[in-house]
């Protein structure tokens, strides 16, 4: 047999594997809710403006709800020869309530309900995932305030450089993490924009109010052009591109939780809840959750990869290779999901090594840009101060001595200048609470940044 909704000009019927090769229905399943809610909607507007009687309307509507407590409730079989989501429901509605399911389908194309359902999909999904990057900001946000004095070295070329708290770095994560959410909830007006009405391509014959369609379904407007509406797919890249993002920005926390737990740094712990073991080194405790989120990072930029390369180059409007964009589509927000979820859990209860953090900062010289700017402030030129503390380093490297650990007279040898007072600057704590400006990792700043991290997602 040949499809029952287009079969009419064909001559024979289609090849069982052209059948199999040419339907989405396997992955698409997943869009019934939105594809449904859409129905609904159109079905509504068709009837307040006289396309469809009030008796119809009532008939789709509740057959379309009992529709969707099928397909929820497992009972639904679906087809391949139905091709996709919106023929199996149409085909499922018309079983339910006869000949006037066939008038759904006035007015509209699947061109355009596929392009709403995603849509649908995608403001879902972003609405989610926002939720789950706002918890994980708290679940950072209050390990930083509980954090805020712990000092630990700070990297550059993943070499000790100067001291920093634990907090601010862990404020460093948030502001990562804020921006993420800034900009899909920019990506979400572009989403929140409705298809609905261009139908296969130019529009339709029938007095339709889409500003009404659009309202029913909490779009903030109709789109412009019929064309663009049902071939473009931008939004669902500038989607991706988002979560490309969140991820490259997991990926980065991932690997420093990595480093931190390997017995080398040894500066927190994970909850065994969230590591594994080896099935041969009975030793082992494997922090599984970031390196997976760590390695799950590719499959997202190439699924953005994937979607840019899918829109390249189509002419207008509608081309069957954008039912190619919901398999990227979905395992990019599945993956957002469960690598956002897994860090929320875990960011909670990473537990501090604190006293492990402060030796490795003391071992890796990290004041020495403080006694360089003590140097500079009794009147020497910064290159000169560099010098003197880069043979004090060297010194100290030689006796196995922290800059700290030297007596008034070692580090004398090196300037004259320095005298009693200089082994305030040494310390690890008044490094740090000396950065003390906006922005500046001194614990003083560490909790007003918290507390201003807090107000912004308290206001979301
Ligand atoms: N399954 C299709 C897709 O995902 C729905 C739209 C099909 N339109 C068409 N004219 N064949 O894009």
């Amino acid at each position: 047999d040949t499809n029952a909704a287009w079969g009419g000009r064909f001559a024979e019927a289609t090849d069982a594997f052209v059948a199999e090769f040419t339907a989405s229905i396997n992955f698409d399943q997943r869009l019934y809710r939105h594809d449904i809610e859409g129905s609904i909607a159109h079905a509504t507007m068709l009837a307040e403006v006289g396309v469809l009687t009030e008796a119809e309307r009532k008939a789709i509507v509740v057959g379309l709800e009992s529709v969707r407590d099928d397909i929820a409730a497992g009972r639904q079989k679906w087809s391949v020869a139905l091709e996709d989501v919106h023929m199996n429901v149409e085909a499922a509605l018309t079983e339910k309530i006869g000949p006037v399911g066939k008038k759904l389908h006035t007015g509209r194309s699947r061109n355009d309900q596929i392009a709403t359902d995603i849509r649908l999909y995608v403001r879902d999904a972003i609405d989610g995932l926002g939720a789950e990057l706002t918890r994980l900001q708290q679940g950072l946000v209050g390990l930083a305030e509980q954090e805020a004095d712990t000092i630990m070295p700070g990297f550059t070329h993943l070499q000790t450089a100067q001291p920093v708290t634990f907090g601010h770095h862990l404020l460093a994560w948030n502001e990562m993490l804020q921006r993420d959410f800034e900009r899909l909830r920019d990506c979400r007006k572009r989403v929140n924009q409705m298809p609905l009405g261009a139908a296969a391509l130019a529009g339709t014959t029938y007095p339709i109010d889409r500003a009404r369609t659009a309202e029913l379904l909490g779009f903030e407007k109709p789109t412009e052009n019929s064309l663009d509406s049902v071939s473009d797919r931008d939004f669902a890249i500038e989607f991706t591109h988002c979560g490309a993002l969140i991820m490259m920005h997991l990926s980065r926390m991932s690997e420093e939780l990595v480093l931190w737990t390997s017995a080398q740094f040894d500066f927190i712990d994970l909850p065994d809840r969230f590591c594994t073991g080896s099935s041969i080194m009975p030793q082992k405790k494997n922090p599984d959750v970031p390196e997976l989120v760590r390695g799950k990072t590719g499959r997202v930029y190439g699924h953005l990869t994937s979607l840019l390369t899918l829109m390249k180059s189509q002419p207008l409007a509608y081309n069957k290779d954008n039912q190619e964009d919901k398999e990227p589509l979905f395992d990019t927000i599945d993956t957002l999901a469960g690598s956002l979820r897994a860090f929320a859990d875990m960011v909670p209860h990473i537990q501090a090594k604190r006293n492990v953090m402060k030796s490795a900062a003391i071992r890796g010289y990290s004041t020495a840009t403080d006694l360089a700017d003590y140097l500079v402030k009794k009147g020497m030129a910064f290159r000169d101060a560099h010098e003197v503390v880069g043979k004090s380093v060297a010194y100290g490297l030689d006796q196995g001595k922290d800059l700290s650990e030297m007596t008034l007279d070692e580090l004398k040898q090196f300037s004259q200048t320095i005298t009693e007072d200089v082994f305030e600057v040494l310390t690890l704590e008044g490094s740090v609470a000396a950065r003390d400006h906006l922005g500046g990792t001194a614990p003083i700043q560490v909790r007003a940044a918290a507390g201003r991290a807090r107000t912004r997602l308290a206001e979301r």
